[in-house]
């Protein structure tokens, strides 16, 4: 996790959009709380259509998101790249996942519950507006693709 341990000594905030807002004592008593899982290149982190309590910070690695309409041809709406999100729309939303998202690379994701974002967002209304914005404009963004 070498990334991440180097962004948390330099001066105070990490790169991670999400967590970028946070002081940083709060953003490493949050890492010990957050499940690191490893995914290999090609396999599916999050399938369209399934119901999620989960959202997954890209630590390190690549992802595509893929949509699939009815009657339709898979359709890439994004790549994202280390110390982006995803998998927030399903917590907000409370809605079934709207795109399936595939590990390009080898992945290391650290996992965000629902109950962890409602706990921090309560304590830190700055995370729960990013991951807000997120959610709008990626609706939007998938909306108009
Ligand atoms: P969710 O619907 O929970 O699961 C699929 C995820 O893909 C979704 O949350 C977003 O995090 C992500 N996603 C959907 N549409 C886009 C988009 N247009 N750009 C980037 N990410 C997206």
């Amino acid at each position: 996790t070498e990334p991440l341990e180097a962004a948390t000594e330099s001066p105070k905030r990490v790169p991670t959009p999400l967590f970028s807002q946070l002081p940083r004592d709060v953003f490493v008593a949050l890492l010990g709380e957050l499940e690191m899982r490893r995914v290999a290149g090609g396999e599916r982190i999050i399938t369209e259509g399934e119901r999620g309590n989960s959202m997954f910070i890209l630590e390190q690695g690549t992802v595509r998101v893929v949509h699939t309409p009815e009657n339709g041809q898979p359709r890439t709406l994004a790549e994202l790249g280390e110390g982006s999100f995803f998998g927030e729309m399903g917590l907000i939303s409370d809605a079934p996942r709207v795109a399936s998202v595939i590990a390009t690379r080898d992945c290391t994701l650290l996992e965000v519950t629902r109950e962890m974002l409602t706990r921090l967002g309560a304590r830190f209304p700055v995370l729960e507006q990013v991951v807000q914005q997120f959610y709008k404009d990626r609706l939007l963004d998938t909306l108009l693709k």
